[in-house]
């Protein structure tokens, strides 16, 4: 005899366990093959869902942080020395700041990091470093592409939390709007220094965000 008992509702559990009991055993009177599924009440869902969210929004901000400094960092190694050199060490400065800011949540929070970053190390170096040899429209073309696929990101994880609940994530939200805003500033760079006028540049600015949301897809879940 199988005999189910119950099932979770609700798309964000993940905390159902399921019991099995073998047929020379009883419950409850009934002798049989029994599978039990323990039903998580809706406070204990709705926990692992936050928790499961929050892993996923720091997880990925993290490595999009780290791969924004790789970036910057293959930048710097090509036009480090030239008329640029200040402006992208400028907007490095900064993404060494959020980098810092998410290696502390990450420990905090008990979130384990993508097992993508050895692959993100070598990426971003190679993304950042190939643009820049295109010159430095080629370089500001990578940043607008990248900052405005961030600041995207970023937009919808605000909008995320402040549906989930605003007062809970006050100080991540305040992390995050003030992150966006910098990310913002740097697209702007981009575009204030002839971004736009880089050969293909709509072609190498749609292959970078494709590539952006596939990173961010395979950050929030490995
Ligand atoms: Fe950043
Ligand atoms: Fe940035």
């Amino acid at each position: 005899m199988e005999r189910v008992v119950g099932t979770c509702i609700g798309k964000t559990c993940s905390s159902v366990r399921v019991f099995h009991m073998g047929p020379g055993k009883k419950l409850n009177g009934v002798q049989g093959n029994i599978t039990l599924f323990r039903l998580c009440s809706s406070g204990n869902c709705a926990q692992n869902g936050d928790r499961a969210m929050l892993d996923r929004i720091i997880r990925v901000d993290h490595a999009g942080e780290y791969g924004a400094n790789r970036i910057y960092a293959g930048q710097m190694a090509v036009l480090g020395r030239s008329s640029v050199g200040p402006i992208i060490q400028h907007m490095w400065n900064q993404e060494k700041e959020h980098l810092k800011k998410f290696n502390e949540l990450i420990v905090s929070h008990r979130v384990r990091p993508t097992v993508l970053l050895p692959f993100w190390n070598v990426a971003g170096f190679a993304l950042g470093a190939g643009t820049a040899l295109l010159g430095r429209k080629g370089a500001m073309a990578c940043t607008v592409a990248v900052e405005e696929s961030i600041s995207e990101h970023y937009n919808s994880q605000i909008r995320t939390l402040m549906e989930r609940d605003p007062e809970k994530y006050r100080d991540l939200l305040q992390v995050i709007k003030k992150f966006r805003d910098e990310e913002l500033e740097h697209q702007d760079t981009g575009l204030e220094h002839d971004a736009e006028l880089t050969l293909g540049y709509s072609l190498l600015k749609n292959l970078i965000q494709v590539g952006c949301r596939a990173a961010i897809f395979l950050s929030e879940r490995v």
